[in-house]
């Protein structure tokens, strides 16, 4: 990730020195000398700091190790996150027995949408093109647990999620993401947990018709938007319009909204809320048709990025 790259940078900087630095050399040519002497504070920066500050030596060495690891366990691979998905399939139906295929077909989507590779990305006449955002993030198929049920409907109330109640319990839920896969019933598509609640129930639900793209994935939520939605939750993103009239996502780079949008959207809409700002509908956090929504911005990357930081709610993952 971008924020580990660039905390290594600054660690490799204050062991070593720029090259700009490197080649100051002296009026007697003694490069070694200028390298030592004048030409790389860094170290003897470090050094004053290490002094100064006797925690600093251990949290630099728990750094390094948290990246050694994260490197080691392959989360990270070419400075992108790689999240294990277990998906829970809950049926009673043999039709709620989704397919390998479809989940499959999600798994896909989320790449997709999570790595500006959807190809409705370039959606012409988009007027937030320059806050689209690549998040970069991939999302790995891990397991596919399965369970007869005598459950016609799931509801909201996280019974998918506990096996005393007929559900399937997490597998590894601080390193892999689940998703419960069942019919949830209401009209809901799916619902996710925020970062920091418990990790018993921690995950992504989605009913099993508005998943991925094939088998009895259902028009007009048949493109595998309400997992990318729905992850965005479990990502720490809000929904666009702030759940309130003109509220607030807590992200700067995308407009207010006065309310959710359904359908979609006529090119040009605007929000009612001061300043009657073009709304951003085709953000995969409104509630338009899985046709209408095509970006995350710039600004949810870095609030969604935020929570895999060292510290960071779910730094388990990395
Ligand atoms: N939690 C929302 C719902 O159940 C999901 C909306 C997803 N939107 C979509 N186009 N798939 O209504
Ligand atoms: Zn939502
Ligand atoms: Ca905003």
């Amino acid at each position: 990730m971008k924020k580990i790259v660039l905390s290594l940078a600054i660690v490799s900087l204050l062991f070593s020195c720029n090259k700009q630095e490197d080649s100051i050399t002296t009026t007697d040519g003694n490069l070694a000398e200028t390298v030592g002497k004048r030409g790389c504070y860094s170290d003897e920066h470090l050094k004053d700091q290490l002094a100064a500050d006797p925690t600093l030596a251990k949290r630099m060495e728990e750094f390094e190790l948290k990246a050694a690891e994260a490197i080691a366990q392959g989360r990270i691979v070419n400075g992108v996150l790689e999240i294990p998905v277990v998906f829970n399939v809950l049926y009673r139906t043999t039709a709620e027995n989704i397919s390998l295929a479809q989940l499959q077909s999600q798994i896909d989507v989320l790449n997709k949408d999570f790595n500006a590779q959807n190809s409705d990305y370039n959606t012409a006449n988009n007027p937030y093109s320059s806050v689209r955002a690549n998040v970069g993030i991939r999302f790995v198929l891990d397991q596919v647990i399965r369970k007869s049920t005598t459950k016609s409907s799931w509801g909201t109330a996280d019974a998918m999620k506990k096996a005393n109640r007929g559900g399937l319990a997490p597998t590894s839920p601080t390193t892999k993401l689940n998703i419960w896969v069942c019919t949830i019933g209401g009209g809901i598509l799916g619902y996710a947990q925020f970062p920091g609640g418990s990790s018993a129930t921690d995950g992504v639900v989605l009913d099993g018709k508005y998943t991925g793209t094939t088998g009895t994935a259902t028009y007009p939520f048949n493109l595998g938007r309400t997992a990318t939605h729905e992850v965005g939750h479990w990502m720490n993103l809000r929904h666009i319009w702030g759940d309130a009239t003109c509220g607030t996502d807590s992200v700067s780079d995308t407009p207010v909204h006065n309310a959710a949008n359904y359908g979609v959207p006529a090119v040009g809409h605007r929000s009612t809320c001061s300043g009657t700002p073009l709304e951003m509908y085709m953000n995969y956090m409104d509630y338009t048709d899985d046709r209408g929504m095509y970006m995350f911005s710039g600004g949810q990357k870095t609030r969604m990025l935020a929570i895999f930081d060292v510290g960071g709610s779910r730094a388990s993952f990395r």
